[in-house]
C-alpha cells in the first residue's frame, strides 16, 4: 500500500495530481510531437506514418474525421485549418452517431480517426464501418500500438506520453500539433497554400511550445479567478472561428471534473437561446484572442455585459479594449490565428483544474467517467 503510494508520488513528479502534470507537460508533449518530423529552418515537413496514402489525402473530394469527446474537438479545429489551407470540404463527426446513420461512404473517402487511447469502441466501430466501404483511414492516435493505430490504413501518433488523468489535455494539444502537421503538408503539396504563409505557419508552430510555456505562467492568476468562481453552478464558454471549438473543451473540461454545468457555444449563437441564461450570477468565459473575429466577439462581450453577466476574457497580450469591459482578463501570447487553440485551451483547462481541486473534487478519476471506454 505505501509502495503503492510512493510510486505514484513518483510518477506525479512532484505535481499534486496526473492532470496538472499533464497540463504542465504540454510545451515538451507538443515539442516531441514535431521532433524529427518538422523543421522551419529547412522548410522540412516529414510524417512518416503518410507515405502511401499521401497522395489519396492531397486529392480527396472530402474529409471525414470520426471521433469522440476531446478529441472529436480537435476534430473540429482541423476542420477549420484542412478547410482553409487544403480547401477540402470537411465533416466532423461524433463516432457514435456516424456508425449507426447509414452515412453515405464512397469508395476512396478519406477518414480521420482521432484518438488518444486508440480504443474508443465508438470510433473503432466507425472506422470498421468505413473501412468496409472502401474509405482510407488516417488515424492520429496516442497509445503506440492500439486497437485504433493497427486497423487503420496509414497515421500518425502524437506522442505526448502516457495521459493518466481522465480528462484529456496534453493529448489535444498534441492531436492539433498533428493534424495542423498533416494539412500543412497536404495544401503545400496541392499548392493551395502559399509558399510564404506555408513558412510562417511552419515557423509560428515551432514556437507553439514556449508560447505555451508562458501561457502556464498564468497559473497563480487563474487560481485566483477560481476562488471567485468556485461555486458558481453554471459556466457559459463563448468563442468563434478557431476559437470555439476551444469554447467548447473548455465547458468540458469544467463539467468532467467540477461538475458545475457548463456550456460551450459559438459566440454568435448566443442569441438563440444561452442569452436567456444570463444574469448576474452567471459567469461568462470568452475566448476573445486577436483574430479575424475579434471585432464581433467584441461586440458578444457587451451583450453579456449589458446583462449583467460576468465575463472572464481570454484576450491577446497587449490587448487594451477588453480590459475594459471584463471582470477578468487573461492575456495569452499572440499566434497565428489557426494555432492559437493550443495557446487558448491552456488557461481553461488550468481554470477547470484549480475550480475542481477547489471543490474537493476527485481530479484524476472523476466521478462516472472513464479514461477510454471500450464498451458502447
Ligand atoms: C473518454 C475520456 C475523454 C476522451 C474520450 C475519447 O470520454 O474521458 O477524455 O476525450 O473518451 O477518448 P479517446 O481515447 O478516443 O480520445
Amino acid at each position: 500500500q505505501t509502495l503503492d503510494m510512493e510510486l505514484e508520488a513518483i510518477e506525479k513528479g512532484g505535481y499534486e495530481h496526473f492532470m496538472l502534470k499533464e497540463i504542465f507537460e504540454q510545451p515538451r508533449a507538443i515539442g516531441d510531437c514535431m521532433r524529427g518530423r518538422l523543421s522551419a529552418n529547412e522548410g522540412r515537413l516529414v510524417l512518416g506514418g503518410i507515405r502511401e496514402y499521401a497522395n489519396k489525402l492531397v486529392n480527396a473530394e472530402r474529409i471525414i474525421i470520426v471521433a469522440c469527446g476531446t478529441s472529436w474537438h480537435s476534430g473540429l479545429v482541423a476542420e477549420y485549418f484542412f478547410e482553409e489551407f487544403c480547401r477540402i470540404p470537411v465533416e466532423v463527426e461524433y463516432a457514435s452517431e456516424f456508425r449507426y446513420r447509414n452515412p453515405v461512404i464512397n469508395e476512396g473517402d478519406v477518414v480521420f480517426a482521432i484518438s488518444q487511447s486508440g480504443e474508443t469502441a465508438d470510433t473503432l466501430a466507425a472506422i470498421e464501418l468505413a473501412k468496409s466501404k472502401g474509405a482510407i483511414i488516417f488515424g492520429v492516435c496516442n497509445v503506440v500500438g492500439s486497437s485504433i493505430s493497427r486497423i487503420s490504413h496509414e497515421g500518425a501518433y502524437t506522442h505526448a506520453g502516457p495521459e493518466i488523468g481522465v480528462a484529456s489535455t496534453k493529448a489535444f494539444t498534441a492531436q492539433l500539433t498533428v493534424l495542423n502537421m498533416i494539412a500543412l503538408r497536404v495544401a503545400h503539396q496541392k499548392g493551395t497554400i502559399t509558399e510564404r504563409r506555408y513558412h510562417e505557419l511552419l515557423v509560428e508552430l515551432e514556437n507553439i511550445p514556449a508560447k505555451v510555456e508562458k501561457a502556464l505562467k498564468l497559473d497563480d492568476q487563474i487560481k485566483a479567478i477560481s476562488e471567485r468562481f468556485q461555486n458558481a453552478r453554471n459556466f457559459i464558454y463563448l468563442g468563434r472561428g478557431y476559437n470555439f471549438p476551444v469554447a467548447l473543451e473548455g465547458a468540458l473540461k469544467l463539467k468532467e471534473i467540477s461538475y458545475i454545468h457548463a456550456e460551450g457555444y459559438p459566440a454568435a449563437e448566443m442569441k438563440h437561446g444561452p442569452i436567456a441564461l444570463i444574469d448576474e450570477e452567471m459567469p461568462v468565459v470568452f475566448i476573445a484572442t486577436r483574430d479575424s473575429s475579434y471585432d464581433k466577439v467584441v461586440s458578444n462581450i457587451q451583450e453579456v455585459k449589458a446583462r449583467k453577466g460576468k465575463v472572464i476574457a481570454v484576450v491577446t497580450e497587449g490587448d487594451a479594449l477588453i480590459p475594459q469591459m471584463a471582470e477578468f482578463v487573461i492575456e495569452v501570447p499572440k499566434t497565428d490565428e489557426a494555432l492559437m487553440p493550443m495557446v487558448s485551451v491552456i488557461p481553461l483547462q488550468l481554470l477547470s483544474y484549480h475550480i475542481a481541486v477547489m471543490r474537493g473534487c476527485n481530479v484524476d478519476q472523476p466521478r462516472n467517467l472513464a479514461k477510454s471506454v471500450t464498451v458502447e
